[in-house]
């Protein structure tokens, strides 16, 4: 890209938008506009509609700094530190995974349940603290509980429960093994790649701790049944993302604790008892 001739804002766009592509990163052109967004410190609109408008050399230089680092797949959202989720801007960085769109299933299940009378829920691995604080927002009547076992994905969960300014504990925790809360409701997001999966480039700069995990991916939900039973806890739902071919097993496992497999959506599945 060069730095040193006036270029234009639709001039840069389609210039990044090209790059990107011919580097196989597939949202190219969503991903030019929100560089460039980024590094003007401007709304899309804004950008959009002054396509004509010269970037300094300032804004040039950071615009394409960004851009060479996207085009080695490092994630967008950790270069703006920032990730939309359920229509709410969350900061972001390399500490944890970037959420998915498909984890805002958890918040549909959840507005589909019973959950009136419930007063207590835990969001266990919960990285950014997208699940947990998103059900607060939705659900003011609930108490929170955000708990991870890496002290560095719980500075970030910190960062978003201030953000957000909602109420909730967080706890350094091995699943549920240090939380003495109500569990009436779990949110479960834990780590479900089997070691063997090829992930994409993207993924590669994510923590490999919030990503694999052991027996096919299935150590975590086993290991969090078993916390579940030793711990006497019974909660009302707990729900879980996984994969399509992990759903069978997980499905028997959580019928070991009474636990009837009772909505899905995308990835995401509801057990209540
Ligand atoms: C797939 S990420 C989900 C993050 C967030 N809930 C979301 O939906 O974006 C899994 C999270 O589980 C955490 N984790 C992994 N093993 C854990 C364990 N044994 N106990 C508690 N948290 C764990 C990771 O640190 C990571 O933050």
């Amino acid at each position: 890209m060069r730095t040193n001739l006036l270029t234009t804002n639709s001039e840069w766009l389609k210039n990044a938008t090209q790059k990107l592509t011919v580097a196989g990163v597939e949202s190219a052109s969503i991903d030019s506009l929100i560089i460039l967004c980024f590094s003007l410190s401007l709304p899309k609109l804004e950008i959009l509609t002054n396509p004509n408008k010269i970037l300094t050399r300032k804004e040039l230089k950071l615009a394409n700094k960004l851009l060479t680092k996207r085009l080695e797949h490092y994630p967008i959202s950790y270069l703006t530190k920032q990730v939309e989720f359920y229509n709410r801007t969350f900061y972001i960085d390399r500490r944890v995974l970037s959420p998915r769109p498909e984890s805002e299933s958890f918040i549909n299940l959840l507005k589909l349940s019973d959950i009136s009378n419930l007063k207590y829920l835990t969001d266990v691995g919960c990285g950014s603290g997208v699940l947990g604080i998103t059900s607060k927002l939705e659900f003011p009547h609930l108490n929170i509980e955000l708990l991870d076992n890496s002290k560095n994905a719980l500075k970030v969960t910190g960062i978003n429960v201030d953000k957000f300014q909602i109420s909730s504990k967080i706890k350094l925790s091995n699943l549920i093994g240090n939380s003495d809360y109500k569990f009436d409701i779990i949110l479960a997001n834990l780590p479900y790649i089997p070691y063997t999966t090829t992930i994409n480039r993207a993924a590669s700069f994510e923590p490999k701790m919030s990503i694999f995990a052991p027996d096919n991916g299935l150590h975590f939900y086993k290991a969090l049944a078993r916390q579940l039973v030793v711990k006497k806890k019974n909660p009302k739902y707990i729900f879980i993302e996984c994969l399509d071919n992990q759903i069978t097993e997980l499905t028997k496992l959580f019928s070991n604790n009474s636990y009837k497999l009772t909505m899905s959506e995308g990835l995401v599945h509801r057990f209540s008892r």
